[in-house]
């Protein structure tokens, strides 16, 4: 819907942010200025006893100095309610007595038939539960009661009954006075064949009303209790209401939940929904007896960024997240994935449940595992890749996949992840130095463990430790010693950090110019990157770094920093070396393969060697060297001195 120009503003202009927000948080009484429209609150977004979450009314902004959450009262709305932007923005403009505009003509008479429609629904939802509680409804009330549904439960989910007969429903319907245009037109009902009366669509079936989430229902899933019914669900037909495609069972509550941090769970039916919000897993959802559709995904990155799918442990829940994987791949992008639960063989959410409990369920949960590890093993397992050509087709199989991820930076990504599973599948012998405990395991790795994305975890792991561990150790040099920011300016300013923290405190001491040690960290601690670099000094497991304790030593200080910064220029160029090299992997062809083993190979070992200090030999492969570790451990409890002595 387009809203008329200056609706927005009128609206911002009507409402008062703090007011908004101030539903969701206590003020900090003390810290807030309410008459300046400065209020200060323990941030809704993350656990914290201070005040860091900041609102400017008059600006109509916020910001947490401690999380970083920041946004208008709209997106404040969007986060805290867990909707979209319409959505907030009718809710606002509803609290400041403005009208939503008037949608065009079309979409108005739209609007207007399914608030029609969805009233016929609504008393088919009444008439059905009524049923339940009838005489005739002692056989399903014994079947849910098998099922384990106890009163709460059918309540909560308002199921309800449709008898055994042709005209229940209608005649009660047409009773009430609803038309017979609209009953059909619901799907409620079928006009005859033969020229008699309508027919109820449902007949001798347990009902499952199926709402939007705006909670209008708009349709219905009834389940046959006789075992021998050839349709064993039978759902609402698409309608002007229904798009079967576009909705999700229990999609409205299960946003809710998710809001409130629940995970995301994507089961099959209506029972397994049920079944796993009794057991407390309450951002349950269902696709309606199709498979899962592009839209349906998207619904469900509305909701979370990872939504987990739960699969048959048969072939056919193979088969289903296999096509799921080929339709998610092309829509990914930033922190959109999925995540897998495999079931035990035999077994729905619903099963498991019962026989083991909601802990069974929950250890599940925990090990879901990425999309990745799926599509690698839908292309490895059960195989033999014991010739050139046989790998070659791998190549040709994984590329393809990878190909089809259209987010630039994803598919790089997928192409590291891809490219260390298949390194380790390739060179079973692989045999990495050092010799802490458990390391002779990964000789001799064979295919059933190399699909464990342990080799992923580890290399990426210890390539963002090295990254962070540098240009911590940078950054808190030169807020030891002010004085080195004049001398490493330029590389300071190149540095870039992928630490959130180091990168805001890079920035801090570039624009700073304090250049004595006490007075900058009072500096930073009055300003909004305290938080990081209480963060940075909080690193309690490190150690201490000679040339910074007590008097220190800025002449080791400045080369030990002449040397990180070459450190992290190596690694910045080795990484996207291999980057590259892996995503290449997306376009290599056969007989290029080799070098592109050569190139990955090389990229590693060049790595290693910038990275490991002068006269050093036996560092770990692929970790970060214990000299530099040990100077950071040193470096930053000497920070966390010189703050403390400050006090
Ligand atoms: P299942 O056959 O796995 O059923 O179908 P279920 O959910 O485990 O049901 P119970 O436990 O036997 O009662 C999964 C989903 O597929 C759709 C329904 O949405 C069902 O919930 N389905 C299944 C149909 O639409 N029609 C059918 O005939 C069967
Ligand atoms: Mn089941």
């Amino acid at each position: 819907m387009a809203m008329p120009p200056g609706f927005l503003d009128e609206l911002r202009n009507r409402t008062s942010i703090a007011q908004v927000v101030g539903r969701k948080v206590i003020w900090d009484n003390r810290k807030s200025n309410q008459a300046k429209g400065d209020m200060w609150a323990p941030c809704p977004f993350h656990q914290e006893k201070t005040a860091s979450f900041h609102v400017e009314d008059r600006k109509g902004y916020y910001y947490c100095f401690g999380c970083h959450a920041k946004g208008d009262m709209f997106k404040f709305v969007q986060e805290t309610e867990n909707v979209g932007f319409m959505e907030a923005v009718e809710l606002l403009a509803r609290e400041a007595g403005m009208t939503m505009p008037a949608r065009d003509p079309k979409a108005q008479e739209k609007a207007d038939r399914n608030t029609e429609l969805a009233k016929v629904t609504e008393a088919a939802v009444s008439w059905f539960r009524l049923q339940l509680k009838t005489g005739a409804a002692s056989e399903a009330r014994e079947y849910l009661q098998r099922r384990g549904m106890d009163e709460v439960t059918l309540e909560r989910f308002e199921i309800g009954f449709a008898p055994d007969s042709w005209q229940g429903l209608w005649d009660a319907l047409i009773g009430k006075g609803f038309k017979d245009k609209d009953l059909l037109e619901t799907g409620l009902a079928k006009p005859s064949q033969k020229g008699g009366k309508p027919y109820d669509t449902f007949r001798g079936r347990i009902i499952f009303p199926i709402r939007d989430p705006r909670g209008r229902c708009v349709g219905f899933g009834g389940r046959a209790m006789d075992p021998n019914d050839n349709a064993k669900y039978l759902n609402s037909p698409e309608t002007v209401l229904f798009d079967k495609g576009r909705s999700l069972y229990h999609h409205g509550p299960a946003r809710e939940a998710a809001g409130k941090g629940a995970p995301l769970i994507v089961a099959e039916g209506y029972m397994d929904v049920i079944a796993l919000v009794k057991a407390g897993f309450g951002a349950a959802v269902a696709p309606l007896g199709t498979a899962v559709t592009e839209d349906q995904l998207r619904l469900m990155w509305r909701i979370t960024d990872e939504p987990i799918i739960t699969l048959d442990g048969d072939k056919a829940g193979q088969r289903a997240a296999m096509r799921l994987i080929d339709l998610a791949l092309p829509m990914l992008e930033g922190g959109k994935g999925l995540r897998f639960v495999v079931m035990p063989e035999g077994m729905d959410p619903d099963d498991l449940i019962k026989a083991q409990g909601a802990s069974a369920m929950q250890a599940l949960l925990d090990r879901a595992e990425p999309m990745v590890n799926l599509l690698w093993r839908r292309e490895t397992e059960g195989q033999v890749f014991d010739s050139p050509e046989r790998k070659a087709a791998l190549d040709g199989r994984l590329r393809q996949a990878i190909g089809r991820i259209t987010d630039p930076s994803l598919k790089r990504h997928y192409g590291d992840a891809i490219a260390d599973l298949r390194r380790a599948l390739f060179r079973p012998a692989w045999k990495p130095r050092g010799n802490g405990p458990g390391r002779g395991q990964w000789k001799g790795r064979g295919f059933a463990e190399a699909q464990a994305p342990l080799a992923t975890t580890r290399v990426k792991a210890t390539a963002l430790n090295g990254e962070t561990l540098r240009t911590g150790l940078i950054v808190a040099s030169c807020i030891r010693f002010p004085d080195l920011i004049d001398d490493f300016e330029d590389q300071l300013d190149r540095l870039n950090p992928r630490n959130a923290d180091h990168a805001e405190l890079a920035t801090f001491i570039l624009r700073t110019t304090t250049r004595d040690p006490g007075a900058l960290l009072d500096e930073i601690n009055a300003s909004a990157c305290a938080p990081a670099l209480e963060r940075l000094l909080s690193l309690s497991h490190l150690a201490i770094t000679p040339f910074l304790i007590g008097d220190g030593d800025p002449i080791r200080a400045a080369e030990c920093l002449a040397e990180e910064f070459a450190k992290q220029a190596a690694a910045r160029a080795i990484e996207d070396e291999m980057a590259e090299a892996a995503q290449d992997l997306g376009e290599i062809t056969n007989d290029e393969d080799a070098t592109l083993a050569y190139r990955l190979n090389e990229a590693v070992r060049g790595k290693h060697a910038a990275l490991r200090p002068k006269g050093e030999d036996d560092a770990e492969q692929f970790g970060e060297t214990a000299d530099a570790r040990a100077e950071f451990h040193r470096l930053l409890s000497t920070a966390g001195q010189g703050k403390k002595s400050r006090k």
